[in-house]
């Protein structure tokens, strides 16, 4: 029985393990997109721009694709707040582009901000950063 017990244990750590690898790979690769697409702003250079959003859309659909751990005393759901956050990062993503398409640079600054306060937002409330 034990033996049994041991080896659930090892194997649910292993998958905890799986899901914590799985968020950072995507959180990486979002901060990666981030980068992108400032530098796009920067050289004023719509194809990296371009490429910065398309992997910024791809990457954050993982976003929702797991259940983040939070604070067992606040009455909140962390899955429902994740797909809310990938549809707005999506919306303000594609915001960027046709901003910067129509000229409008101010705007194409402040949706770029706004993704960043997201990306922020979410770290400080899931993990207290
Ligand atoms: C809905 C919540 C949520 C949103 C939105 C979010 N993140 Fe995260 N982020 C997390 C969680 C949870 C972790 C911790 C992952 C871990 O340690 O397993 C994290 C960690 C990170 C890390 C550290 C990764 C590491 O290797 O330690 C980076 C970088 C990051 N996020 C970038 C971003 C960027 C850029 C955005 C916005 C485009 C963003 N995140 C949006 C939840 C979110």
């Amino acid at each position: 029985m034990k033996k049994v017990l041991f080896t659930f244990v090892i194997l649910g750590n292993f998958l905890l393990m799986a899901e914590n690898i799985d968020t950072k790979k995507t959180m990486q690769a979002l901060e990666v997109s981030m980068g992108t697409i400032q530098k796009g702003l920067l050289y004023n250079h719509r194809g990296i721009l371009k490429k910065g959003i398309e992997s910024l859309k791809e990457e954050i659909k993982n976003i929702d694709s797991f259940i983040i751990k939070n604070d067992e005393s606040l009455n909140f759901n962390a899955k429902h707040y994740a797909e809310t956050e990938v549809k707005a990062l999506t919306l303000l993503s594609s915001k960027i582009l046709e901003d910067f398409d129509s000229g409008k640079k101010e705007d194409v600054m402040i949706a770029y901000e706004q993704i960043l306060n997201r990306c922020v937002t979410c770290h400080k409330l899931i993990r207290k950063w």
